[in-house]
């Protein structure tokens, strides 16, 4: 059994599919891993960390591939027609474990069945409970709350905390979180934690206790449209236009006091929702700033744009492409053992055999493509399997619970 490691060449793509951990537990499962040369440079992994941890490195990408069962990667290969083909260098009945935005990028998910790779999309993983040590999205989005925070603050040009000096009272800044799912619930323990006054809204009802529980003030229209709002899967489903009216009523009211906006309400497989349109941003202080983390999924402010810092009116609104690269290690560290997590089950150590068992509802949820042929039956017309009681994730630790658990 070969596990291959390949480097990242995406634009601000800095993260790594391994670590020195998950080398040296593939290692142990009896697998051998091979690296690319230079993978984990992004994230502050040395080759030699890789080498000292069992891994052979190879220096291209066609040399880490050859003769591989299994081949990882953060993002999926790009193909032909876009910067550089990095599909064609794997061959057919190999394996391919990664991101791949598989249920909108048709085109790759074609491109990867006709070249008869076994894909598993990771972003597909059933939001189960067994399954939440293998979930991608919510490693990633996690970080992705954090920093989104500490971005804010690095643009804002004021202070957080509540400061009482002798040369005045610094007042705390007032931070709205939109979408308290993973990313959100961490952003609001994180502007908790700078001391900051934080509220947060969202449509699924599960998430009001989160939130206050997080000790921010929950704002919500909480109709009978609201309480319907989780579909099976766990996620929000796309308002009507009724509810959106309402919302962006009581949106418009709220954040004209706010001083930080951190964006992160999503809707899987749709453009993300738009919260905030100009009116809005045009009715805050100068110096506040909004934080899209949705900008990548069309964002949830009218006027973020990919990649740059615009400013409006004094309102300076952040659009960073991948928020989680640009944590890099902690990113590619959890992501890598997500990843782990995943295939150590399957891995058979007895015979090193790849074991794709579709009993296993994270083996028939994540598989896309096998055989030369599309296979995921959200993407054939064959009927979806009963999935296993939705978990709701722990929202992150309080600063409260910290305090405790120090003083333990
Ligand atoms: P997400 O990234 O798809 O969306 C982020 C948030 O935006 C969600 O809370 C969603 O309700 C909210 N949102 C969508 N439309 C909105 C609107 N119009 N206005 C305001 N907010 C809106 O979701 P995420 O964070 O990936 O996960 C959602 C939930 O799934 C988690 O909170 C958790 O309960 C559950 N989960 C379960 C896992 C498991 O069991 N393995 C793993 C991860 C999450």
């Amino acid at each position: 059994m070969k596990i291959a490691i390949l480097k990242e060449r995406r634009p601000h793509e800095t993260r790594v599919a391994a670590s020195a951990e998950t080398v040296k537990k593939f290692s142990d499962l009896g697998a051998e891993v091979c690296v690319e040369k230079g993978a984990g440079q992004g994230s502050s992994i040395p080759d030699a960390e890789f080498k000292e941890a069992g891994a052979t490195i190879a220096a291209t990408a066609a040399d880490t591939v050859s003769g591989a069962d299994i081949v990882l990667k953060v993002q999926r290969p790009m193909i032909a027609g876009e910067k550089e083909d990095e599909l064609s260098i794997l061959s057919s009945g190999q394996s391919l474990v990664c991101q791949m935005n598989a249920l909108t990028d048709e085109k790759f998910v074609d491109a990867m069945a006709k070249a008869g790779i076994t894909g598993f999309a990771m972003e597909l993983m059933p939001r189960i409970s067994r399954a939440q040590s293998m979930d991608v999205l919510s490693s990633q989005s996690n970080l992705s709350g954090y920093k989104a925070v500490l971005d804010a603050a690095s643009e804002f040009g004021r202070a957080f905390p509540m400061m009482m000096t002798a040369a005045g009272t610094v007042p705390p800044a007032r931070v709205l979180v939109m979408g308290a799912g993973v990313a959100g619930l961490q952003a609001i323990a994180t502007a908790r934690r700078l001391g900051a006054v934080v509220s947060a809204t969202d449509v699924r009802p599960a998430t009001k206790e989160q939130v206050e529980s997080l000790g921010a003030t929950f704002v919500a229209v909480e109709d009978e449209e609201f309480a319907q709002a989780q579909t099976a899967g766990g996620y929000a489903k796309e308002m009507s236009d009724a509810y959106k009216e309402k919302q962006a009523a009581l949106i418009a009211e709220t954040i004209a006091k706010q001083d930080i906006v951190i964006c992160t309400a999503l809707i899987p497989g749709r453009p993300a929702p738009e919260l905030i349109d100009a009116k809005m941003v045009a009715s805050m202080k100068p110096g506040s700033v909004i934080v899209d983390l949705a900008v990548e999924s069309g964002g949830n402010c009218a006027l973020s744009q990919l990649d740059k810092v615009v400013q409006k009116n004094g309102v300076k609104i952040v659009g960073h492409a991948n928020t989680p690269s640009r944590v890099a290690t902690d990113a590619s560290r959890l992501f890598a053992k997500n990843l782990l997590n995943f295939l150590s089950p399957l891995i058979d150590q007895e015979n090193g055999a790849f074991n794709i068992d579709m009993e296993d509802e994270t083996v028939s949820g994540t598989l896309v493509t096998r055989g030369g042929e599309i296979v995921h039956p959200m993407l054939t017309d064959a009927p979806e399997p009963a999935a296993e009681e939705v978990a709701d994730e722990e929202p992150a630790d309080t600063p409260e619970e910290e305090v405790a658990a120090t003083a333990d």
